[in-house]
């Protein structure tokens, strides 16, 4: 597909913009408080990991108001915690053996692309390997997922089982397991974000 001129500038304004933005938030950032990015630099001690959905409309540190510094951030499409990705477990085992966080987060949201394509169907790889452990999730709960009578409950529904299941996932990983279970810590959360409202929900995960 070509894109008109018109478009291609408009693109190239966007691009342009992130680095005006960059630079007043810099000057922002110094002059509440000048020592700002040196204190950065120094090192990170974030109380949270949090594992969340690409979506782009789903910025993790805008929903939880968490700054710089505060929050390690794993994204990925439909928030999987999958034992054999080996970057979402380096992630969890800097942030759980290094970092001493004190809580994971797993956070799902209504309207995801990557549930609801799950849902649909066929997809080719790498998706539709991606999200296959979504669709066994699905038939696993097959007879809960049914009784809702409208397809939006049933996705609604299928996207806080999805995080349901990262979280007890999260909590008996080898390197999580033996602490989470011997002294509670680090907590894990399941939420969902629902972007019709901006609200967090957060679904009182028990494991
Ligand atoms: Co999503």
């Amino acid at each position: 597909m070509f894109l008109s001129l018109l478009q291609a500038h408009n693109i190239m304004n966007n691009y342009q913009q992130i680095f005006e933005n960059n630079r007043k938030w810099v000057t922002e950032k110094k002059a509440s408080d000048n020592a700002f990015f040196e204190k950065l630099s120094k090192d990170q001690q974030p109380g949270f990991l949090y594992i969340g959905c690409s979506d782009s409309r789903v910025p993790a540190e805008e929903i939880t108001g968490a700054r710089p510094g505060e929050m390690l951030v794993h994204r990925n499409v439909a928030n999987q915690v999958d034992p054999s990705d080996s970057n979402a477990m380096s992630v969890i085992h800097f942030a759980v053996t290094e970092l001493h966080v004190s809580h994971i987060v797993v956070c799902g949201h209504y309207m995801c692309g990557g549930i609801k394509a799950a849902m649909e169907g066929e997809l080719g790889a790498p998706l539709g390997t991606w999200l296959q452990p979504i669709r066994v999730l699905a038939s696993k709960h097959r007879n809960e997922l049914e009784a809702i009578d409208n397809l939006d409950g049933r996705f609604r529904r299928l996207v806080e089982i999805n995080v349901q299941a990262q979280c007890e996932t999260v909590v008996n990983l080898p390197v999580t397991q033996e602490l989470f279970w011997g002294t509670g810590f680090p907590q894990v959360h399941g939420w969902v974000f629902n972007m019709h409202t901006g609200e967090l929900i957060d679904l009182n995960f028990q494991p």
